[in-house]
């Protein structure tokens, strides 16, 4: 028994924020951020809506496309790290919104590689017949907690939600492999200091702080690693995938990455110049956007590929 995506959704708020309006806040210039990140836009959501907000928008999609009804979802998992509050879970927030009241719920903390961690855990639930259908979601609203004065931290994220219905197939389709792994030794190139027990009180601010050279030189080495590994579990080579969908943070870390794994262009969505990096939504909002534009057809071996604060980083594969 494997796990299949049946169905996905996305949400993104209304609000765009263009490389010319961070100009006239902070001493940067669209020419600058399109050629140092391939950033044009992103989405920013509204002082009052929160993460389960948008997560319940995409997660409703889901739903509706996998054709499965919120009482029927026996697992709800939801990859964030800027959840509404620090607990109840967004999870749990979300299965009231849903109703989908037979549902476990749990929140997955692995920042950017959220989405393919949760897909990993959720996937071996179903493997295991311990869950048959599980709603996977990854949301994030990181520009709530930016510094709009910090030019190197500022022009990067954008908000979004993103959300796959998971059902067990014994086809030769679904998720055929993962591979997860953490760095916590470099967990302080990329923090958000304040609001856990270390500062309640949030005296060390309560804005991302990252070092983005550090950033970069792992991400690259996370992307070639992850979709090396998972390929190399599912019997697979590159020449295999037909779509890799990575994490959506820097057209130079994706260009640099698939020119010497010798993937090319056409086979990596990218819309990363729309949104930005939208941390845990990112791959879920991009896998919705392919499959709604017919880049994703039966039987095409997907792999999605994530990194991120940890620091952390993961891969699967997929039969679609
Ligand atoms: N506008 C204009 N100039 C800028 C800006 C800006 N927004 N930001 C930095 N600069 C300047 C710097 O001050 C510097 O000027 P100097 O040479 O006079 O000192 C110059 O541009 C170069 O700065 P660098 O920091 O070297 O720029 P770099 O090419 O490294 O790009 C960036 C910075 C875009 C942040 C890059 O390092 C990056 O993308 N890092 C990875 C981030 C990432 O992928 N995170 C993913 C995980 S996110 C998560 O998990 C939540």
């Amino acid at each position: 028994m494997r796990a299949k995506i049946s169905g996905t959704g996305s949400a993104l708020p209304d609000k765009i924020v263009t490389n010319d309006d961070l100009s006239k806040i902070v001493d940067t210039n669209d020419a600058w951020i399109r050629e140092r990140t391939g950033i044009m836009e992103r989405r920013v959501s509204d002082e009052g809506t929160a993460t389960s907000d948008l997560a319940f928008i995409a997660a409703e999609r889901a739903l509706a496309n996998a054709k499965v009804t919120a009482e029927e979802i026996d697992f709800i998992l939801v990859a964030t790290c800027s959840p509404d509050m620090l607990f109840p879970s967004v999870a749990c927030i979300l299965q009231d919104k849903l109703k989908a009241k037979n549902a476990a719920c749990l929140d997955v903390s692995a920042a950017c590689s959220g989405f393919n961690y949760a897909l990993a855990v959720a996937s071996s639930f179903i493997e295991t017949g311990k869950y048959k259908k599980i709603l996977l979601v990854g949301a994030d609203e990181l520009t709530k907690y930016l510094d709009w004065t910090d030019r190197g931290t500022c022009i990067l994220f954008g908000d979004g939600a993103g959300a796959a219905v998971l059902t067990a197939t014994d086809k030769n389709d679904g998720i055929i492999a993962s591979w997860l792994k953490a760095e916590g030794i470099l967990g302080n190139s990329l923090i958000m200091p304040g609001g856990g027990t270390r500062d309640p009180e949030t005296k060390n601010g309560r804005f991302i702080k990252m070092d983005g050279k550090e950033v970069f030189k792992f991400a690259v080495r996370a992307l070639e690693t992850s979709v090396k590994e998972v390929l190399i579990q599912a019997g697979k080579s590159i020449a295999d995938i037909d779509l890799l969908i990575p994490h959506q943070a820097n057209i130079r870390i994706i260009d640099h990455v698939i020119k010497k794994m010798g993937l090319p262009k056409e086979k990596v969505y990218v819309n990363l110049q729309k949104y930005g990096n939208t941390s845990a939504a990112s791959i879920p909002i991009a896998l919705d956007e392919a499959y709604a534009a017919g880049k994703i057809k039966p039987g095409d071996l997907i792999v999605l590929s994530g990194f991120g604060a940890g620091l952390t980083y993961g891969a699967n594969v997929i039969i679609w």
